[in-house]
């Protein structure tokens, strides 16, 4: 099980979540109303699953791809620990994962 802390673009609100090794982040926030598009559905076309991942958790997920990569480069409000969610994967030796919504993500449950 991991623990995920997702975490409002202004920090203002931040959502726990169990969830079990196995499961893609992008599924986990979309079920639990988090405002990530994932418009291409995890096949790396799109970007609008953009999360900020915090600095100690992102060291301990492996390295993304240089297609992710070249994709983050067009996201909007990008930073050094950005991920597309779609790209990662929970498991059993990730214990807790905070990862932020990035600024100018609209909210799709309208709040
Ligand atoms: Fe499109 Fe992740 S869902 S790149």
């Amino acid at each position: 099980m991991t623990r995920v802390r997702f975490v409002s673009a202004d920090g203002g609100r931040i959502q726990e979540i169990e969830a079990p090794a196995g499961e893609r982040l992008l599924d986990i926030g979309q079920l639990h109303g988090q405002p990530l598009e994932g418009t291409c559905e995890g096949q790396m076309a799109c970007s609008t699953c953009h999360v900020i991942v915090a600095p100690e958790d992102f060291a301990r997920l492996p390295r993304a791809s240089e297609e992710e990569e070249d994709l983050l480069d067009l996201a909007a409000h990008v930073t050094r620990t950005s991920r597309l969610s779609c790209q990662i994967w929970l498991t059993d030796d990730l214990e807790t994962l905070t990862v932020r919504i990035p600024g100018g993500a609209h909210n799709m449950q309208g709040r």
